[in-house]
């Protein structure tokens, strides 16, 4: 019998509920074309119109338009000028529509030359365990509850105490504010300095992965910041050009510039802080993989020399593993209490039993002994990348190899980054080009950001052989 829809209240042939996870379109299109199948909705039967129906089930007219066209490209309905839309002839035999196609996924590379991940399978679990279960089980009472924005009193002691003695920081317990990250540290302060009306940001440029994605350059849209590129040469940003450009803050990593790998000289080093103090700028220092320095006296952090006019940011995302979540800012006193209002509003602080599970390995020493393990197995892996290259490829030049785990592999003249890239990816080898990390995408000279440290040294060497003769011209 053919359905009434005239009246009211209409039958309602569709059940569209918003608490099962399915989006509305779906379940609508799903529900009609069921209904036509079985024949609840006979060929010819008039539906109603888009706006009746989107008003009885509540939802939005211009869904169930987009839903009545979606059928009638399948052939369940008709549409007819002035007579509204109707179930087609022969609806109900209609085949279901075939699942939609999986939108194709490269397969993710069996070995992957990817920077900025540690060697995650060395992560200390037994270690943090025992500090995980140390912290539940000594916290205070009291100390359940919401504490301090700024962090842990603890951590940030054992924090500043750290900063001082392996990074030659100036610097202490009320000066460091605990933060989820470089991602979190790094908004934070971006967002403090442009309160403060410094919004002119510069980059480094190479940078931080695609300048359209990289966390900094993200957090710099977003706080409203006007974003420059500041390019990087054989010492380290130039100086001389962020001067001229104009901007009041600059986002750096000097110690191991990312992802060049290049070391700010020491002039250069001087050169900032004199840029800082002259133009009454700030430097965001991201100090991320400091812990691992391998053939060069260490360097201090930047803020030593300027801690009024340097944040340094620090992370446990390499030391440990990313998945922590636990960094910190080393914070000029003028700013300490607009960015621990800032911490606050963004999360009331870093979640409190991993702060004090994090002091504890620190304090105990087992934090010290992990990155002495993981500072020669990134030696041992950084000597099979130069030996593998040297073997393969000896074309290949390297630099960027005085810390941290990846590199820069300098091609030859000739040779097309991008399809290195490509060819790669077909033998499963995941390879990434500088143009993904320059700021105008460009594709020469042609080189490579080898990151090493999440693969054994055997998938190094197998890795380099499989891709050797790509690396030539
Ligand atoms: C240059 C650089 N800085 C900092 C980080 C760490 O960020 P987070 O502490 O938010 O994990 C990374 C991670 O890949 C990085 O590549």
């Amino acid at each position: 019998m053919p359905v009434q829809w005239a009246g009211l209240p209409p039958p309602l042939l569709v059940d569209v509920r918003r608490d099962t996870g399915v989006p509305l379109r779906a379940q609508l299109e799903g529900g009609l074309r069921d209904a036509i199948r079985a024949g609840r909705l006979p060929a010819g039967e008039r539906l109603p119109s888009s706006r009746d129906l989107a008003r009885q089930l509540g939802l939005s007219r211009g869904l169930v338009q987009e839903c009545y066209g979606q059928l009638q490209a399948e052939g369940y309905l008709t549409g007819v000028v002035g007579s509204g839309t109707r179930v087609a002839a022969g609806a109900a035999t209609l085949a279901p529509p075939p699942p939609p196609t999986p939108t194709p996924t490269r397969p993710s590379p069996r070995i992957d030359f990817a920077s900025g991940v540690p060697d995650l399978t060395a992560f200390p679990r037994e270690d943090w365990a025992w500090a995980v279960r140390e912290a539940c089980r000594t916290v205070a009472v009291a100390d359940l509850d919401y504490g301090d924005p700024r962090g842990d009193p603890r951590l940030r002691e054992v924090l500043a105490g750290y900063a001082g003695r392996v990074r030659a920081a100036v610097t202490d317990r009320d000066r460091v504010l605990v933060c989820s990250g470089f991602a979190q540290g790094s908004t934070l302060v971006l967002r403090t300095l442009a309160r403060a009306g410094y919004r002119r940001i510069a980059l480094e440029d190479p940078g931080n992965g695609d300048p359209a994605r990289s966390a900094s350059s993200r957090a710099a849209q977003r706080v409203g910041g006007e974003l420059q590129h500041v390019p990087v040469d054989g010492h380290g940003v130039d100086v001389d050009a962020l001067a001229a450009s104009g901007a009041q803050v600059v986002v750096v990593t000097p110690a191991h510039q990312s992802p060049t790998g290049v070391v700010l000289t020491a002039e250069r080093r001087h050169a900032l802080v004199a840029w800082a103090r002259e133009t009454d700028g700030f430097i965001v220092e991201d100090d991320y993989d400091s812990e691992f320095r391998y053939d060069r006296d260490p360097v201090g952090v930047l803020q030593g020399l300027a801690p009024e006019r340097v944040f340094t940011v620090g992370t446990v995302s390499k030391s440990l593993a990313p998945t922590i979540r636990v960094g910190w800012v080393l914070v000029p006193p003028a700013f300490a209490a607009a960015l621990a209002e800032e911490k606050l509003l963004a999360d009331r602080g870093t979640p409190g039993l991993d702060q004090r599970a994090l002091a504890l390995l620190v304090e105990s020493g087992r934090f010290d002994r992990h990155l002495r393990r993981m500072r020669a197995r990134y030696a041992r892996r950084r000597t099979a990348v130069v030996e593998a290259l040297a073997r393969h490829a000896p074309a290949v030049r390297l630099t960027g190899l005085a810390a941290g785990f990846h590199a820069v592999a300098h091609l030859p003249d000739g040779v097309d980054e991008p399809r290195v890239v490509a060819e790669a990816a077909r033998r499963e080898v995941g390879l990434y080009g500088m143009s993904g990390f320059r700021a105008d995408g460009a594709t020469t000279p042609p080189q490579l950001v080898l990151g090493f440290g999440n693969l054994g040294d055997r998938a190094v060497a197998e890795g380099i052989a499989t891709v050797a003769d790509l690396l030539t011209p």
